[in-house]
């Protein structure tokens, strides 16, 4: 399962075409500019040896011109019109392979990138996540990518090219992952000062897993079960964290930052969640979420309480 966002570690389809593009323009690259190196040479050593055995030589004559006209125009025109050819028309079968739109059956997911989150949805299925994007694996996947503010772009290397998401207008990027597993990636549009730390990651799951997972995320949150936890939520009430968050089955249902109705069933770390909580700015310097201002022990609860919510 492939841990780092690598475009030379394919596990799509659309991926793989892009790999094999890379790879045609490394060799084709690599192969002319080993013919320029060798021919470069090998007319520095003529031109030496000339000078050496003709010390009349006074410059290009006739018989000079007639030598090196057909280096210039196979060198100047020929090679390089060949290669940007060859290389165009590779692009061109890439760009059609991999912009291929599945079928209207095919799962559909608005992907609308915000600073400095993802917001993911499910439009059939009432499902609705932050920074994640969970797949069925073996199927191509219909992304819709759009913006709440600035141009970001959507970029998972191992699954597919990178694509825009635009304030003003849909994008669609299909996805499809080979097995199992996370693939990593980031926001590839610099999008502002967390740009770098605006990351995402598709979950791909086997089709039963994927339908499993659906339905799960698509219940209510949790009752709290232990008292800390319960602390915890009357902490999120009272720092009103529900008008910017969403935690369905409750009062919170603010739409302009992440979901956490399942939070805890996202990939986080608890040591993370506290810094965050006692200094937003400190951990991510232009965050739009105010500072709640809590206590060490309000934030203890509030951690407890986000944890339950699986
Ligand atoms: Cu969003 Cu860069």
């Amino acid at each position: 399962m492939p841990l780092l966002a690598n475009a030379l570690d394919p596990a799509g389809p659309a991926a793989r075409d892009i790999e094999d593009l890379w790879k045609l323009l490394l060799w084709l690259g690599t192969a002319t500019f080993l013919v320029f190196a060798v021919l470069l040479v090998l007319a520095l050593f003529r031109r030496s040896r000339n000078r050496d055995h003709d010390a009349t030589d006074t410059g290009p004559d006739d018989t000079h011109g007639r030598t090196v006209r057909p280096w210039l125009i196979g060198g100047g025109v020929v090679l390089p019109t060949v290669g940007v050819v060859v290389v165009l028309v590779a692009t061109i079968f890439t760009m059609q392979a991999t912009a291929t739109e599945p079928g209207d059956d095919a799962l559909t997911i608005e992907v609308t990138g915000s600073q400095w989150w993802w917001g993911v949805t499910y439009p059939d299925h009432d499902v609705v996540t932050a920074n994640e994007v969970h797949i069925p694996a073996g199927e191509p996947v219909r992304l819709v990518l759009t913006s709440t503010d600035v141009i970001h772009s959507f970029w998972v290397p191992s699954l597919a090219g990178k694509l825009d998401a635009l304030p003003d207008g849909d994008n669609v990027l299909v996805i499809e992952a080979d097995e199992p597993g996370r693939y990593n990636g980031s926001c590839a549009e610099f999008c502002g000062i967390q740009h770098a730390s605006m990351d995402i990651s598709v979950v791909a799951h086997t089709p039963a897993e994927f339908q499993t997972w659906l339905e799960e995320t698509a219940q209510p949150a949790a009752e709290p079960e232990t008292e800390i936890a319960a602390e915890g939520q009357e902490v999120f009430q009272s720092a009103d964290c529900g008008s910017c968050h969403t935690i369905r089955g409750t009062d919170a249902s603010g739409d302009s930052a992440p979901d956490l109705t399942h939070l805890a069933s996202r990939k986080l770390s608890v040591d993370d969640l506290h810094r965050w909580l006692s200094d937003p700015h400190d951990v991510r310097e232009g965050t739009t979420m105010p500072d709640p201002n809590l206590s060490e022990s309000e934030v203890d609860a509030l951690v407890a309480y986000l944890e339950s919510l699986g």
